[in-house]
């Protein structure tokens, strides 16, 4: 089965005279079983009529952000959670640009700023304009930020020009965009994932927690599932709804926690932990509320909780073991020393000293260790992010 099948592609065309391939390249799409869904900037009009891609996509053209009754049916919100992958084909300097810039000013740039799954790019320009440098400093902005480039192709150019910046062909373009789907990476396989933060009793009414939103290992168990595999996610108080397809068991201690876990360990191939497991809780818990009459200072006496990844990871048999590591400084020094030091088989490090990434927030950036290998993931929301993560584990597994 195609990688394809009911996937939605959000085709973005840009003006350029290769528009006129995308007719052909919507027709790829939908061999390999795509559902795709055309927006158009007023230049792409210029080269191709939204009548000819609606009768070939079967819906409407978007191609007006301020159009009320087309937002009314679906608006650019809408378009950018439709899509499980933004294809801009042919991306003109112009529209180049204006994603370098982080532009909302028409429809398919709003959609890209929206958008929560990956964007790919197919430049098409002539050749001088594809090696100005102005154009080559926005694509390094571009792949900074982890938009996918393809192509261009060398050759004649319909300006007579011969040189880079051909738009690659439509074929080629459908089977890179059908590898960001490798799906079936973890089929048959069982992933247990811990996620979350935990909570560690003071007395009924109080206790002591952390930051962690369980963002990151709720994506991943998203991500795990669409890979193929059975998914048991052993959360920690959070906001979040159960993803579609994953057993949720919910904990509040590390103690319930490592207790949940082992008890998931039979059968367990793949074991990732993401939880922000609290290192230590309160000696004992008080039975009734602690008042504070007559007290000007408390002190809780502390005892250290078990380590649930290296349990899992000192297991005979044991899965394989990815642990996180969330560190303010010398990030890749720490998290090395936590591969060795917890026997873990991969670990990924992210540095919580930049408040916009990592703890709490959608986006972060990671480096994912193994004893012999070490790559950088560039920014990137918290599901991009976990889809590479599983990319990266399904390869050393
Ligand atoms: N972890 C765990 N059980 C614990 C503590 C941590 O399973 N009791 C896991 C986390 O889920 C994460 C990894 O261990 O995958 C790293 O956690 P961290 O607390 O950062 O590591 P520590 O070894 O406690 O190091 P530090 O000195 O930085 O606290």
């Amino acid at each position: 089965m195609s990688n394809l099948m009911n996937r939605r592609i959000l085709l973005g065309v840009s003006g350029g005279i290769a528009a006129y391939k995308s007719a052909e390249l919507i027709r790829r799409l939908q061999d390999m079983g795509a559902d795709v869904r055309v927006v158009m900037t007023r230049a792409a009009e210029a080269f191709m009529t939204p009548l000819t891609l609606q009768a070939l996509s079967g819906h409407p053209v978007h191609n007006d952000l301020l159009d009320p009754e087309a937002e009314a049916a679906m608006g650019h919100i809408s378009l950018a959670r439709w899509a499980d992958l933004i294809l801009i084909a042919p991306a003109s300097a112009d529209i180049i640009a204006r994603l370098a810039h982080g532009k909302g000013d028409n429809l398919l740039t709003t959609v890209c700023l929206a958008r929560r799954c990956e964007l790919a790019i197919a430049p098409a320009m002539n050749e001088a304009m594809w090696h100005n440098q102005a154009t080559q400093d926005n694509l390094a902005i571009l792949q900074q930020r982890g938009i996918h480039q393809l192509g261009p192709a060398s050759g004649g150019q319909a300006c007579g020009d011969i040189g880079m910046g051909r738009m690659s062909e439509p074929s080629t373009l459908a089977s890179e965009v059908s590898h960001f789907f490798e799906t079936g990476l973890l089929a048959g396989k069982t992933v247990v994932i811990t996620a979350g933060p935990t909570r560690e009793a003071i007395d009924p009414v109080r206790y002591i927690s952390n930051h962690s939103s369980g963002k990151m290992g709720y994506a991943l168990a998203q991500a795990t599932v669409d890979a193929g595999a059975k998914v048991i996610l052993i959360s920690g108080p959070t906001a979040l709804p159960c993803p579609d397809r994953v057993t949720c068991i919910h904990t509040s201690s590390a103690i319930d926690m490592y207790q949940s876990s082992m008890d998931h360990l039979p059968g367990c191939d793949i074991f990732i932990a993401s939880a922000a497991v609290a290192d230590f809780r309160p000696a004992t818990i008080a039975e009734q509320k602690i008042k504070k009459t007559g007290q000007d200072t408390m002190h809780i006496e502390m005892v250290k909780n078990p380590d649930i990844v290296t349990a899992i990871a000192n297991a005979d048999p044991k899965p394989f073991v990815v642990g996180f590591a969330a560190e303010t400084h010398d990030v890749i020094h720490y998290a090395r020393d936590k591969l060795q030091r917890k026997n873990l088989d991969m670990v990924v490090a992210n540095d919580i000293s930049d408040t916009h990434i990592g703890f709490n927030s959608d986006d972060n950036i990671v480096t994912i260790l193994t004893a012999e290998s070490e790559q950088y993931l560039p920014k990137a929301n918290k599901f991009q992010q976990a889809q590479r993560i599983i990319q990266a584990i399904a390869k050393q597994y």
